[in-house]
Order: structure tokens, then sequence, then C-alpha cells
């Protein structure tokens, strides 16, 4: 038995191993329960005593030559499995980045418009008293004029002075609240986000405002149309006019739609009918007017010493006009898929 166990060539199988299968194999045949240690010991009782503890001894030995043999092979095969599947030359794997909301980048370029011609942006409540959106604005309770700003009313108890609580549907809520923080001259540009219970292709219902207001001594529509005009050749490009529609806002006095030059028939008569994007040459821009004296009035301005303007539009609508984005449904916008705002 002494012989057999000096000519039994255990090391070298263990050197031959060369993958993790392998060295599986070899692993069982030797040390499993059915292997070739366990057979050898099985052997030991069948010996005469002096030659089994002899025998017995360099079994053991053997037996923790092996389990240190194949632990080392295991390691020298981990190493290598680790060094082959790791390439350090691989491009790395990118996380999706985020990027900020292609509104945001067309707020930040008109505010940017206006900031170069004075003006001063301001961020009035979202959650606003039903006074600064109705009565301040010339709308007393009860006028069938609040009927185009239906509106959602929070659950809070009433205001004795401001009346409910509700999501601002226009940002002109602002004018009052800025009237009473400033005086005049005013320059304000309130852009916030406002609310309406619609939800369509061409509406959300929770959509932004852009809301100009100025106010000074001997201000006029000429100032309005000018300031307008600036507006559209900066952000839409020289080639587009505008033009100014009658109207009717409570809050205003004159008051007028304006509309811009259609950008991709320019407005030219023999083309316009075809025009895909307008059919009039015109598209709706904003609305705005010469600030109602009772809106001043509320305001705590006199209305004999002063006048303004005030203009109101939503960017998602000035985004879409330019852009030529091709959205159908303006709900995308709002609808929380990267893949839309990889896009831009
Ligand atoms: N607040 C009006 C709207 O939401 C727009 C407007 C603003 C009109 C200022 C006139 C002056 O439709």
């Amino acid at each position: 038995m002494i012989k057999e166990l000096e000519q039994w060539h255990y090391q070298e199988e263990i050197d031959s191993i060369k993958t993790p299968q392998e060295w599986e194999v070899v692993n069982v045949s030797l040390l499993g329960r059915r292997g070739k240690l366990n057979q050898l010991f099985q052997k030991l009782k069948d010996l005469p005593e002096k030659e089994r503890k002899q025998a017995g001894q360099r079994l053991n030995q053997i037996k923790r030559e092996i389990i240190n043999l194949l632990e080392a092979k295991k390691k020298e095969i981990d190493e290598r499995k680790k060094s082959i599947f790791v390439d350090p030359t691989l491009p790395g794997r990118k996380y999706p980045q985020g990027t900020l909301h292609p509104l945001t980048y067309v707020i930040e370029e008109i505010v940017s418009i206006f900031s170069s011609l004075g003006f001063i942006r301001v961020s009035y409540p979202e959650v606003e008293w039903e006074y600064f959106s109705f009565e301040a604005l010339n709308m007393p309770k009860g006028h069938p004029a609040r009927d185009d700003f239906e509106t959602f009313f929070i659950d809070f108890p009433e205001d004795k002075n401001y009346g409910r609580m509700l999501l601002s549907p226009h940002t002109s809520s602002g004018q009052n609240r800025e009237m009473k923080r400033v005086k005049p001259p005013i320059r304000m540009i309130n852009i916030a986000k406002t609310y309406r219970p619609n939800w369509d292709a061409t509406h959300t219902p929770m959509f932004h405002q852009f809301e100009g207001l100025c106010i000074d001594r001997n201000i006029n529509v000429t100032h309005l149309k000018g300031t307008i005009d600036y507006f559209v050749k900066r952000f839409f490009g020289d080639k587009r006019t505008i033009r100014l529609r009658p109207a009717h806002f409570r809050f205003t006095e004159p008051s007028f739609e304006i509309d811009v030059s259609c950008g991709v028939c320019q407005g030219q008569e023999s083309q316009r009918e075809k025009c895909r994007v307008c059919k009039s040459g015109w598209l709706e821009l904003a609305g705005a007017g010469m600030v109602h004296p009772n809106v001043l009035r509320a305001g705590g301005i006199n209305p004999h010493e002063y006048s303004g303007w005030a203009f109101g539009f939503g960017p998602e609508r000035c985004m879409m006009m330019r852009e030529e984005m091709k959205i159908e449904d303006i709900r995308i916008l709002y609808s929380g898929d990267v893949r839309f705002l990889e896009r831009f």
C-alpha cells in the first residue's frame, strides 16, 4: 500500500487542470465520497496493524497536500478567469443622462429677451386666491367672464377678503400682486404654471403662461406693439411680423389678440390658403391690451396719472410655433417619457 501511495501521481493530475470544469472533475475524483482517497482509506482496515498505522499517517498527509494543491489551483483559475473577462479597452457603459426639459430652455430664452428690455422676472403663487385671479382683474363675483377660466378650486376654508383658494388659471393674477409690491414704473414678466380643466391634443390641464406688464406715465399701445414686435423678431426671426386684432378681456381696455405671421407660408396671399400650418397667414400668439382703469385702481395706482399694458401667452405654443416640432399631441410634453426628452 505504501508503495502504491508513493507511485500515485496526484500532483501531475492537479497540475494539468486548465478549466473550472476540469477542476470540478478532478476534485470529485480525488476527494469525492467515492473518490480515490476514500477508496484508499477503506482499504486501510484490511492491512496488518503495523502497516496500517504507517499508511494511515501517509494517507492523511497526502489528503492535506491534495486539499492544498486543489485550493491553490482554484485560486489560479479564478485569477485567470478574472483577467480574461475584464477587458479594460471596452468602452464603459453610459448612464442615462437627464437634460433640461425643452420648455425650460424656451422659458430661459424668452426671459433673456425681455430682460434686455428692462423687464424683471417675478414668480407669483400657483395656488392663488380668487381675489387676485378675478376681483382684482375687474371680474366681480358671479360675472360670466369668469366662465372662460373654469377653475380648480382647493378644498380650503374661504378667506373673508380673498375668497376661495384655487389653482391659478392665468398669470394675470400677478398683475395686482406686482402693483402692490412696487410703485410704477413697472416692467414685470411673470412666468408660472397655470391650470384649466382641459385635456386633449392641444391642451394639458397644467401649462405655462407668460405675463408681461408695463406701467408708467404716458404708456400707450405703440409701446405694446413695439415690445411684442421686438420679441417676435428675436424669438422667431427677422422676417416675422405681428398684427393686432380686437378682442375682449375684462381686465384690459381696449383688448387685442396678437398674431404672428406664419413662418411656413410667410403670410403670402398666394400660398396661405394651402398652408398646412396656418390656413390664414397668421398664428395666434397672445392676448393683450391696455390695463383697465379698475385694475389699476385695485392695485392702488391712479389711472389719471399712470397707464399701462399687459399681455399673456403660452410658452408651450411659442415653442411649437417656432421649432416646427411636428408634435401632434401636446400632452407628450408632460408625459415624462425620456425618449421624448432625448431628442433635445
Ligand atoms: N390672462 C389672459 C388669458 O389667460 C391673457 C391676457 C393677459 C389678456 C393679459 C390680456 C392681458 O387668456
